[in-house]
């Protein structure tokens, strides 16, 4: 069995070991060394379109990351670019889902228990008591519930803050409150004191978090993105900031990464950035996800994972 892999930072030697370990059957072979060669799997994170357009040899494209839009925008410069009926098959939570709930309760926390006012008093040496939030008064909207989403609510549910949850289709969480379509959008985002965005990017969702959307949540509200650069239209954001109705924004995703020197987000301290941390994709846990899906199509059974390209995620 071939396996193909491609990674942008041509860093090949831990993957090749760590596939070596786990799937000693498999010849593990970089796309530079082996661009005209067949294989049966590719594995691969946002790679080039000569590695995919025309191929009948694979028998599935494995991603390295949950998000699949590195692969899917490939048909954006060519419509066939992807080769037809060789699934793609993303990353099923690996490790990702618990990260994201860290990264998450941890923005929340920090706004809910005013630890940055706090910081701005102990610099200046005060000693003074802050009155603090309700909890009632805090309600979180989780856009996409989906593996990463639905986990995050879960655990912000656990915290006893009000959870909504939004999603493309109904959907059941424990804990949270659930909302679903175009139909359920308003209500969902209705007085909202923090909104997390973890939905994939498709055309349905790209600029989804523009000044109409901000616009319905409540007064000093948070924003966390941790999904897209290109679901926020950044200018937006900027704007509801600067007139007081977004109180603070966490930032791991932008339009253009890394986020450049000069971006106006650099310069406003209500903004947060992280350099897209918030869940790494984890070498081991993705390894051993990806052999066991390997194995499981070799025994002809069901995978959990594979993309719907018409719906885009
Ligand atoms: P997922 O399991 O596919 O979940 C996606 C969720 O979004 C589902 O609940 C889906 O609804 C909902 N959704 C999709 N389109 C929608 C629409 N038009 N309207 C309303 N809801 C919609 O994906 P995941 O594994 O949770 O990952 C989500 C995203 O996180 C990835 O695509 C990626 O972009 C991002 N991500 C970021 C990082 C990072 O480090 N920043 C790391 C990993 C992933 P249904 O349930 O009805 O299908
Ligand atoms: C990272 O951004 C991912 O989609 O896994």
């Amino acid at each position: 069995m071939k396996l193909q892999l491609y990674v942008p930072d041509g860093r090949y030697a831990p993957w090749i070991e760590g596939f070596a370990e786990v799937l000693p059957e498999a010849q593990c072979l970089t796309w530079e060394e082996s661009r005209d060669a067949q294989a049966d799997f590719a594995v691969v994170w946002r790679p080039p379109v000569e590695m995919l357009r025309g191929r009948t040899d694979l028998r599935a494209i494995f991603n390295l990351g949950a998000g699949v839009d590195g692969i899917l925008r490939l048909r954006d410069d060519d419509p066939a670019a992807l080769p037809a009926g060789i699934p793609i098959v993303r990353l099923d939570d690996a490790g990702m889902a618990a990260q994201m709930a860290e990264y998450v309760s941890a923005a929340v926390l920090r706004d809910f228990r005013k630890l940055d006012a706090y910081a701005t008093q102990a610099a200046a040496g005060t000693w003074k008591f802050i009155k603090p939030h309700r909890r009632a008064d805090f309600t979180i909207g989780v856009m996409g519930i989906g593996t990463l989403g639905s986990h995050i609510a879960r655990t912000l549910a656990q915290f006893g803050f009000p959870v909504r949850g939004w999603s493309r289709s109904a959907k059941h969480v424990e804990g949270v409150q659930p909302f679903h379509g175009d139909a359920g959008r308003a209500a969902f985002l209705d007085g909202l004191r923090v909104l997390v965005n973890v939905l994939p990017l498709t055309p349905d969702t790209e600029n989804i978090i523009d000044a109409d959307l901000l616009a319905r949540l409540a007064p000093g509200a948070h924003l966390i993105n941790v999904a897209r650069g290109q679901h926020l239209v950044e200018a937006d954001l900027l704007a509801a900031v600067k007139a007081g109705h977004i109180g603070a924004a966490t930032l791991d995703v932008f339009r253009e990464e890394p986020l450049p020197a000069e971006h106006p987000f650099w310069q406003e301290p209500r903004i947060t950035i992280t350099p897209h941390i918030s869940a790494l994709t984890l070498r081991e846990d993705s390894i051993a996800q990806i052999a066991s899906k390997i194995r499981a199509l070799g025994e002809g059974k069901p995978i959990a994972g594979i993309v719907d390209i018409a719906r885009g995620y």
